[in-house]
């Protein structure tokens, strides 16, 4: 791909944003064409219509290097409107490629998008999955891993090998029935099983003395997990794209949107473990069983299952603190994690975000700060772009809840690019959730028991919490996070619990500058979809 002439305008005016543009020159493209279809699997032991990526469920992998410049033809061949969005990937200056409906028009049934975007500085275990409807309950989703490039040195040696596990709760219903039980006001019954990449018999196999690279997703719609390897200790890594203080664990909660990266040596006689994953917090514990295949081994797995922790969030909230920024480790850029102090820096704006689950008209909805986000025909962005209005205003949400009584809106906050905000998640109600913020990472930096105060911030984690994109927030407690807006652009801040998200508990912040400048923002693509009131607009 040639760089446009525009560029090379700019470049001659703007010579340090030129230096550091045309070392883009030298990062890869990597062109995919993706196809996505309809079939079936039979996860639970009998047949079911799934969704297909390229004939595969999971998708493929998508496995890229730092800087990666991606192209990726979705061709759509559902009988429904589908986007992809990319779990964690932060679209730098580029939220015309997030792939949920307040930036991109859905791909409409046998039509296509190209998306083209680049795994700018980020090193780590990412998915991507289906934004649109419960798409995502049938298998739309697949692993995207991210490797250093060669010239950054990373804390821990190379392993020699890597397994994903795409771990998720799964339903016996197919993902229109699961819709329409949302639509008419029911909330979601339990999951009817976990799988471990859509299946409950996977197998892994390693060199008995080596030393793997384990990565762990929570691609499920509601349910948190807890990880474990029978006779196996599990070195943390890397979550979300930190790289963390290496403590060593026997089990992990990974809670839906969230992944982590461990570091697994075969240590052990030669034989065949069980990897077992087990839901968390919920009154039936649904199990999913794998096996970790020694090559050498002669012997198939035995023995009991390792046990889980205690059914326990204090448990649980303990592990989470313990996830701590190693603050002299290289990121994706060779400059040390901790050399921006983010706990000093000053706050321009707090959000406290009161998730509630309201009727509305009778039917089960689900509001932060008592409004119950509705995807409009128009996404944001493309209302943004053109001015278009009666698509969103800038004060359908207050910063704090209201109190107010429960209704319908489109939630969009105004921020300004630079601005260092603190987002408080006040959850009122008695099950975990999981939050989620696209176009960034951020600092989580205290949970805490009942109502957050001012005072609550006492006990922030100001010198090495990790950075990461999803969550959690426990029943009846809060999680405070920090976030350095330095991403322009219209960004989905949502409940990864899925039909949550998608009855209402969803809202978009705007990271705004009033000055367009290519240096802050990518323009519209040139193959942009248009949608909506955007339709028969000029791109
Ligand atoms: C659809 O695919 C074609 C190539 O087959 C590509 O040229 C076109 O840009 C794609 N459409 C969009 C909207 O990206
Ligand atoms: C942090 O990273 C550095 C640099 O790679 C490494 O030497 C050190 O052991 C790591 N510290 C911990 C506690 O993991
Ligand atoms: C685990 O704890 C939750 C409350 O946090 C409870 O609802 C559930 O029934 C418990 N599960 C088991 C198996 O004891």
């Amino acid at each position: 791909m040639g760089k446009p002439v525009w560029l090379y305008l700019v470049c001659a005016i703007l010579a340090f944003w030129c230096t550091v543009s045309l070392v883009k020159a030298e990062d890869a493209y990597r062109y995919y064409t993706w196809t996505v279809t309809y079939g079936t699997a039979s996860p639970l032991g009998f047949s079911q219509e799934v969704i297909l990526i390229n004939g595969q469920f999971p998708g493929p992998k998508l496995d890229l290097v730092t800087n990666d410049n991606v192209i990726l033809n979705l061709i759509n061949k559902l009988d429904e409107p589908f986007l992809l969005t990319w779990n964690g990937i932060k679209q730098r200056k580029n939220s015309w490629q997030d792939g949920v409906l307040g930036t991109n028009c859905p791909v409409p049934p046998n039509s296509n998008y190209t998306y083209k975007f680049q795994a700018k500085d980020q090193i780590g275990t990412y998915t991507y999955f289906a934004s649109t409807l419960m798409h995502r309950a049938a298998g739309a989703f697949g692993a995207l891993n991210i490797w250093q490039r060669s010239v950054i040195s990373i804390p821990y040696p190379k392993p020699d090998g890597d397994f994903t596990f795409l771990i998720g709760d799964w339903y016996k219903y197919n993902h229109k029935t699961l819709q329409q039980k949302l639509d008419s006001g029911l909330t979601l019954p339990f999951p009817d099983g976990l799988l471990i990449n859509g299946q409950t018999h996977s197998s892994f196999s390693g060199d008995q003395g080596k030393t793997y690279m384990f990565r762990i997703s929570n691609i499920g719609l509601k349910t948190s997990f807890n990880f474990r390897i029978q006779n196996h200790k599990m070195k943390l890594i890397e979550v979300e794209g930190s790289h963390v203080v290496q403590n060593i664990y026997d089990s992990l909660d990974v809670h839906v949107g969230q992944s982590a990266t461990v570091l697994v040596t075969l240590d052990q006689p030669a034989k065949d473990y069980y990897v077992v994953s087990s839901t968390r917090f919920t009154e039936q514990v649904l199990i999913a069983t794998a096996v970790l295949h020694y090559t050498n081994s002669q012997t198939t797995v035995s023995g009991p299952l390792p046990a889980g922790p205690p059914n326990d969030t204090a448990w649980s909230l303990n592990q989470a603190r313990s996830f701590r920024w190693n603050l002299t480790a290289n990121a994706a850029r060779p400059n040390p994690q901790g050399s921006f102090h983010y706990g000093h820096i000053p706050i321009t704006k707090t959000f406290v975000l009161a998730n509630s689950a309201p009727l509305i008209n009778g039917k089960q909805r689900y509001a932060v700060n008592s409004v119950s986000y509705v995807n409009p025909d128009t996404p944001l962005k493309l209302a943004d772009h053109f001015n278009i209005p009666g698509v969103f205003s800038l004060n359908s949400i207050q910063s704090t809840p209201s109190g107010g009584s429960p209704t319908y809106g489109v939630s969009v906050f105004e921020t300004s690019l630079h601005d260092f905000i603190e987002i408080i998640f006040q959850n009122n109600e008695n099950y975990l959730q999981t939050w989620h913020l696209d176009g960034y990472d951020f600092w989580p930096v205290g949970y805490g028991d009942g109502q957050w105060s001012q005072a609550s911030r006492a006990q922030y984690n100001r010198d090495d919490a990790l950075t990461r994109h999803t969550a959690q927030v426990y029943p009846s407690s809060w999680t405070a996070i920090l976030v350095s807006l330095d991403n322009q652009g219209m960004w989905n801040l949502r409940s990864a619990v899925w039909e949550e998200q998608y009855l209402g508990q969803q809202l978009y912040l705007r990271v705004y500058n009033p000055t367009p400048s290519l240096a802050n923002e990518y323009d519209m693509p040139t193959n942009v979809l248009l949608c909506g009131k955007a339709v028969g607009r000029h791109p």
